[in-house]
């Protein structure tokens, strides 16, 4: 007797084989076949021309103060997320004591969403979460921004000792159940490390035998550059390498996907174990002041703001901000038009509006001193990149998809609730530009091998029973990036670790989520 058979749907294997009509039955917390004539079961459901796939896996979240929210939050398992890599970009919730936490202040407040950032080590955050029961299972990265903050603060030179003190955190991290090393190479203190810096710490992950996810150091004028960075750091450390949200930014490099991924092609012809992950928009979303250059924040963001608020401070940094050879700092390469504030701690009025209109007939510059001045952590969605380039990039077997979500409240990026029934609508259903077996691959196992989760990211005997069920017809999401929380249409059943979470569209209110550890 299995405990439950999903009857008669069209079976995806996250391998990349052609959907087949088949019964997939569960016992415990695993599928035990997949064919026909499978049995009795306590319980069946009829999926009957539905698809029946591996439960995806979200490559790239910051979902990691999450399921310490009060109440469950069903935001990934209404796309059919089973699994979710969080402590991305750098920016992990743990190793962290209170002067980390005090000198990072409003960046650490931004990605929690409301939820108090508390000090711990990373066995400790682990176990909070698991405690508080997540809604969906959840892997962590240990990330270099929180590494760098707690042994140097958010001084620019390495203390002596530091990098040592970083080393034994992300070896404790990795013993604890880190499933890898994220960088985010644009924030400080990160942006701050230089490429032996990153190559020591992935050093430790390759004795863990863990990857090493990367936001690169620049993703527009110098994104070349920046993979070289990322591929020697993945070379000299032996590690698996994660780009992160692939894409190319800025007007002039517009065009660029092609020679993005002969890039990666001919590292992995080279010997290096390469892949990445992307999401299906044109804009991003990060930090306001991911506008300025690193420079304005050196020391933390007491001393941004002090720059803000000095008339000289505030002129060297316009100086810097608009000089196209800086290499970051957005501002010189988007317009204040494309710049959406989404999310600000002090002015609520601020939010839903670019800083063109915010700046109206005044100065945009100003206006975006005056924005970080009330809020030095307000979030933004920015609109950077060309369709074409999107396509480019999705069509590549190596790249799989990852949200890059933040906090599932007030304003955020639609990705955080649509974006893997967005691929699945958009770019298979509606453009044809990739199959539904390949988008299918792309968002399972091509992630569960990256991290190393093992029996999961496909559908056969064996497997872990972590399941999605949607209509290919009708699965998409209609949010936009005024109105991004919707609901996305399509996905019906979720099956995560062999309990039903998500019954005809239903999410049924039960924290079934793991911590899985690497
Ligand atoms: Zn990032
Ligand atoms: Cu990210």
């Amino acid at each position: 007797m299995h405990d439950l058979v999903l009857r008669g749907g069209t079976v995806y294997d996250g391998l990349g084989g052609p959907g087949v009509v088949a019964d997939v039955a569960v016992a415990g917390d695993h599928v035990v076949a997949v064919g026909a004539d499978l049995g009795p079961a306590r319980r069946e459901i009829d999926v009957t021309g539905l698809a029946v796939a591996p439960g995806f896996i979200d490559a790239h979240s910051h979902s990691d103060p999450v399921p310490l929210m009060p109440e469950p939050q069903p935001f990934k398992l209404h796309q059919g997320v089973t699994t979710e890599i969080v402590g991305n970009c750098g920016f992990s919730f743990a190793p962290l004591d209170d002067a980390t936490i005090e000198a990072t202040g409003p960046l650490f407040a931004e990605l929690a969403g409301g939820v108090p950032v508390l000090p711990r080590d990373f066995a400790g955050y682990l176990a909070g979460i698991e405690a508080a029961g997540p809604t969906n299972h959840i892997a962590a990265l240990v990330g270099h921004n929180t590494l760098r903050a707690y042994a140097n603060g958010m001084d620019e030179r390495l203390r002596p000792g530091a990098l040592e003190h970083m080393c034994r955190l992300a070896d404790d991290a990795f013993a604890a159940g880190a499933v890898g090393l994220s960088s985010g190479l644009i924030y400080p203190p990160g942006s701050y490390g230089d490429t032996d810096e990153l190559v020591a710490l992935a050093r430790v992950a390759h004795r863990w035998n863990r990857p090493y996810t990367t936001h690169l150091r620049n993703e527009d004028d110098r994104l070349a550059e920046a993979v070289d960075e990322a591929i020697a750091i993945a070379t000299r450390a032996r590690v698996r390498l994660q780009i992160s949200h692939c894409k190319v930014a800025g007007k002039a490099n517009h065009g660029g996907g092609k020679a993005l991924l002969a890039q990666l092609h001919a590292a992995r012809l080279a010997g290096v174990d390469v892949r990445g992950d992307q999401y299906p928009y044109r804009a991003g979303g990060t930090f306001l002041n991911a506008l300025l250059p690193g420079a304005a924040l050196v020391g933390g963001t007491d001393a941004m703001r002090a720059r803000l608020a000095d008339p000289v401070g505030r002129a060297r940094l316009r100086a810097l901000a608009e000089d196209l050879t800086q290499p970051n700092g957005f501002w010189a390469r988007v317009t204040p038009a494309d710049v959406f504030v989404t999310t600000h701690a002090t002015r609520p009025e601020a939010t839903g509006r670019t800083l063109a209109e915010l700046a109206g007939a005044g100065d945009a510059f100003d206006t975006l001193c005056e924005v970080l001045l009330a809020d030095p952590g307000a979030g933004m969605v920015i609109t950077m990149m060309a369709e074409d380039d999107v396509e480019t990039i999705m069509a590549d077997p190596l790249v799989g998809i990852g949200s890059d979500n933040g906090p599932p409240v007030g304003l955020q990026h639609p990705r955080t609730w649509g974006c893997f029934p967005r691929v699945l609508g958009e770019y298979v259903r509606e453009r044809g530009l990739l199959t539904l077996p390949e988008a299918v691959r792309k968002m399972t196992s091509a992630i569960a091998d990256q991290f190393g989760l093992a029996g999961r990211g496909f559908v056969g005997a064996g497997a872990v029973a972590d399941l999605v069920v949607f209509d290919p017809a009708t699965i998409g999401h209609d949010g936009t990036y005024a109105v991004p929380d919707v609901r996305p249409t399509g996905v019906e059943h979720v099956v995560l670790a062999g309990h039903v979470v998500v019954e005809a569209g239903r999410f049924t209110g039960e924290r079934r989520g793991l911590v899985l550890r690497g």
